[in-house]
Formats: C-alpha cells, structure tokens, sequence
C-alpha cells in the first residue's frame, strides 16, 4: 500500500501532537481504540439502498476532496474491517452487496474518524488493527504499522526454513513492534520458537496480547529487553519468562529484525500524518541508519550457532555497508550471503549467514 521508497512514508511523531492524538482516545490500554469525536451524520444516508460499491465510490470523492491520502484504499480497507474480510480484492467481488443499518453506523463514525483527529489519524490506527500477511495483528498508537516490505522480509526467512527443511528451531527477533514479523512466521512455521525482545514496553504488551489472539502463546516469548551498542541484551524487565533465558549466551538458528534504519536527516521528510503518530525512536537509525544495525551484526556474531542466520530489513543504500562491515570485520565470521529486492525494486533484506 505504502512504498517505503518513498522516505515521506516512514514516519515520527512529535509530542504535543501525539498527546492532542491520545485525547482522542477514550481508551488507550491497548484493548480498544474508539474515537470520540462526533460524527457528522449519515453520508449515505440510506441502508436499504447502499451498497458496498456506492459506499466506496462515495467516501473515497469525500476523502478526496478534503485531502485525505490515498482516499480509495482508506475506504477500501474501512469497509474491509466493518464488513470482515481480509483481502481486499474480496471486496471488489462484492460492491453490489448491501450493507445493514449498523455496518452503516460503524463505517461512518470510523470514516469521521479518520476525517477529524488530528492530522488524520492513519487508517491503521482508526480500525485498530492490520491485516499482515496471513495474520491479523492489533494496532496503537505509537507503534510502528508493518509495511508491505516486512512482508517481503517474513516470504524470506519462511521460504529459507522451508529450503533448509527445519521443522524445529529457536528465532530471536530484535524489535518486534507489533509483533508482526515474528507472530507471521510462527504462524507459517509452527515447529519454530521465538523469543521477540523490545526495548519499548507498550510495544512488548502489543506483541504479547497479538500473540495471544493468534493462539501462538507457546510458540513465542515476549521480553522487554534493549540491544546495547556493544551487542549485549539488557533485560529491562524481568516478566514474561525473561527469567528463564540468558540472552547474552543463548544460541539461536536465525536472528530477524526491522530495526530503525531511517537516517536522522531523513526524518523530517517523512509523510506528516504518519509521522506525528509513530514513535521516531522505532524509526531513526542515527547519522548513517546503521547505528542500530552495527549492534544487531554484532549480536548475531555472537547468538548465531554456526551455519545460522540474520535477516534483516534495511535501507537500500545499507547492503553494501553491511558487506563491508563483515569483510572488514572477519572475527565476527559473518558472510552477507544475498539482498533481495522490495517491490520498488531496491534492496531491502539482507540475509547474513554465520560461517561454520
Ligand atoms: C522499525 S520498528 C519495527 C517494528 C516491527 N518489527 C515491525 O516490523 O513492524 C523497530 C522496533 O525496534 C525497537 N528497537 C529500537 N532499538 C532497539 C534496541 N536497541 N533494542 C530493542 N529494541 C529496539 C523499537 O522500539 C521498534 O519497536
């Protein structure tokens, strides 16, 4: 939906702004987001004669005409949550379908919602959840949406386990947000086990309770817990199982992450609406965007069994850096095996492999 090419998509937030957001909220504990502005009533005004296609057509010119990005696929997926289905091309095949009373109601007030927060809150955040891959994961405010090219990075590595024909391993994800990427493959790969750290805690929550609607509780442990720049894991709080694994000495079989890869400098071109509800620190990769991923090379050196690997979802400019990086670095025994390409055609994951 959003090229992540193009940098005004990846986003920060500021804090006033984000505060002026969470007023909006009359819940914000993570179970339920529902805005409390008042809706303007009925646009369509008619349940017995609307359709989904007439309710599509309708709010995507109104979205359009008062500056609302991307007004089509808005709509589209405000009526893909209210009518539950997942796949979007599902909802071409049923514009002629009528919408009850209710539907109405509730697609309104979510379409108004997205018309009066503040600096048009992203979709995302007005249904409170997203549909990634084959999963569906829970959505707040400020932690990060997952992208269409993290999508790309989850193919990977479940393809890699398919061609390395292991049906059981451990996986550690290194800032797991929502919980997208490492909830998508435990999904995919049912004989795997994760242990997804965050240094964020409301980002640990968000995974911990996605992981637990998608029934994947033994599969994946949640721990809040910061990669340091010399590579260690600091636990910084001891819950959900922190206590029964030492992070700094334990061996896994692949590493995953999406870590902030952003340059600083880069920041403020980010598209505004996104930018001011996503926490920059889940963005912002330092000077270069590599400070965050310097620390995740050196921490896979070190928790990679031999023959393991890192996949990482980087800026396309990053895999030549990281080529170096192993080349100048040979004690880390790390070989940057391969870069596969986004849908823009830019590297955008880097598959790493620990030298046996
Ligand atoms: C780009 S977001 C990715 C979130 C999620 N994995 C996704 O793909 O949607 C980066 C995440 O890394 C976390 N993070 C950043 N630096 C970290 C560190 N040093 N240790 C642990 N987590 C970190 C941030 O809090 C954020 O949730």
């Amino acid at each position: 939906m959003w090229c992540r090419n193009v940098l005004r998509t990846r986003t920060v937030y500021n804090k006033p702004a984000i505060l002026a957001c969470l007023q909006c909220l009359t819940n914000n504990n993570l179970n339920s987001v529902t805005l409390k502005h008042p809706a303007r009533r009925l646009f369509v005004s008619d349940a017995r004669e609307c359709t989904i296609g007439d309710v599509i057509d309708q709010w995507s010119r109104r979205f359009e005409s008062e500056g609302v990005q991307e007004p089509m696929k808005s709509i589209e997926h405000i009526v893909a949550h209210v009518i539950g289905t997942k796949k979007m091309v599902d909802i071409l095949n049923v514009r002629n379908d009528a919408l009850t009373a209710s539907q109405i109601e509730k697609l309104e007030s979510l379409c108004e919602s997205r018309l009066s927060s503040p600096c048009r809150m992203p979709v995302q955040y007005i249904v409170g959840e997203w549909n990634f891959r084959d999963i569906t994961v829970k959505l707040v405010p400020p932690i990060l949406i997952p992208w269409p090219e993290t999508e790309i990075l989850v193919d990977v590595v479940v393809k890699r386990l398919s061609s390395l024909q292991a049906d059981s391993g451990e996986i550690i994800e290194i800032g797991c947000g929502s919980g997208a990427i490492s909830l998508a493959v435990a999904h995919a790969c049912k004989g795997m086990k994760f242990t997804a750290i965050d240094k964020n805690l409301h980002a640990c929550d968000l995974t911990t309770i996605n992981r637990d609607n998608l029934n994947l509780t033994k599969q994946a442990t949640v721990i809040h817990a910061n990669l340091k720049p010399d590579a260690s894991i600091e636990v910084l709080s001891s819950s959900n199982g922190a206590d029964n694994v030492d992070l700094n000495s334990k061996l896994f079989d692949f590493v995953i992450s999406n870590p902030p890869y952003v340059p600083t400098k880069q920041i403020p071109e980010l598209q505004p609406d996104l930018r001011i509800y996503q926490d920059p620190r889940a963005l912002d990769g330092g000077d270069d965007g590599l400070t965050v991923i310097k620390s995740v090379l050196k921490y896979a050196a070190k928790a990679l069994k031999p023959g393991g690997r890192l996949f990482m979802e980087v800026h396309p400019t990053h895999p030549e850096h990281i080529q170096s990086f192993t080349n100048n670095y040979p004690d880390l025994k790390l070989y940057h095996e391969h870069s596969y390409k986004d849908s823009c055609n830019n590297d955008r994951i880097v598959e790493v492999v620990k030298v046996i």
